[in-house]
């Protein structure tokens, strides 16, 4: 009797076990599509730079030198008063391309804000050979303080008002200048570069 009972029973409690164990080894295969922790942001590894990187002097000629002049231009010039370029896409003068007016000067003001760390990229070196002195506390201050001039900049920008960029220009400047004080030209003439 038992067995004829049993065996029903035994089934089920077969059936049941292996669909536990299914559930489990579904629910073990898609928590591991999702086991990978999400990553922290503030943690995200800098890749060093690679072979062909540009040295210190190098990012600031291609990035920060033709972007904060267009900060500059605009303080006293109206960005929107800008002939566009006979062909705007292939234009070298970016207050003067598809992407001219207002937009060019918010774009560049980001450019800024973005390139800001590439200056803490690992790996860098100065024209003169040196590491650029990511390690030190001020040079991440200064960095911080470009990051920061560049935001004022895209607002300014996005206000489209020339006043508010003349105060932006300021910030930026005492940005670069505070940084290029204390690690690129030191008082006498004689660069110090990098220190
Ligand atoms: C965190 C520090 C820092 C900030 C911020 C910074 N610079 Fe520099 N800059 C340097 C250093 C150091 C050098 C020298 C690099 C080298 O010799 O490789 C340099 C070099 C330059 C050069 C090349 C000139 C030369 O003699 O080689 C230009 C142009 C320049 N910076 C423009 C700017 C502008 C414009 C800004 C602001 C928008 C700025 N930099 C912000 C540190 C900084």
């Amino acid at each position: 009797m038992s067995g004829f009972f049993c065996y029903p029973h035994r089934r089920k409690e077969t059936q049941m076990r292996f669909r536990n164990l299914a559930i489990i080894v579904l629910a073990s295969v898609l928590s591991s599509c999702n086991s990978a922790p999400a990553p922290d942001p503030a943690k995200a590894p800098v890749a060093p730079v690679s072979e062909a990187h540009g040295n210190l002097a190098q990012v600031m000629r291609a990035i920060m030198f033709p972007n904060s002049n267009v900060i500059f231009f605009v303080q006293s010039n109206d960005p929107t008063k800008v002939k566009p370029s006979s062909d705007p896409a292939s234009a070298t003068d970016i207050l003067a391309s598809t992407y001219g007016g207002w937009d060019a000067v918010e774009n560049s003001s980001l450019a800024l804000m973005e390139a800001a760390n590439l200056l803490m990229v690992p790996g860098r070196k100065c024209s003169n050979g040196k590491d650029v002195p990511i390690q030190n506390a001020d040079w991440g201050k200064f960095v911080q303080q470009l990051r920061d001039a560049g935001m004022v900049a895209y607002k300014a920008a996005q206000s489209k008002n020339q006043d508010n960029i003349l105060a932006a220009a300021d910030t930026l400047t005492t940005a670069c200048g505070g940084c290029h004080e204390n690690y690129r030209d030191k008082p006498g003439g004689n660069p110090n570069r990098c220190m």
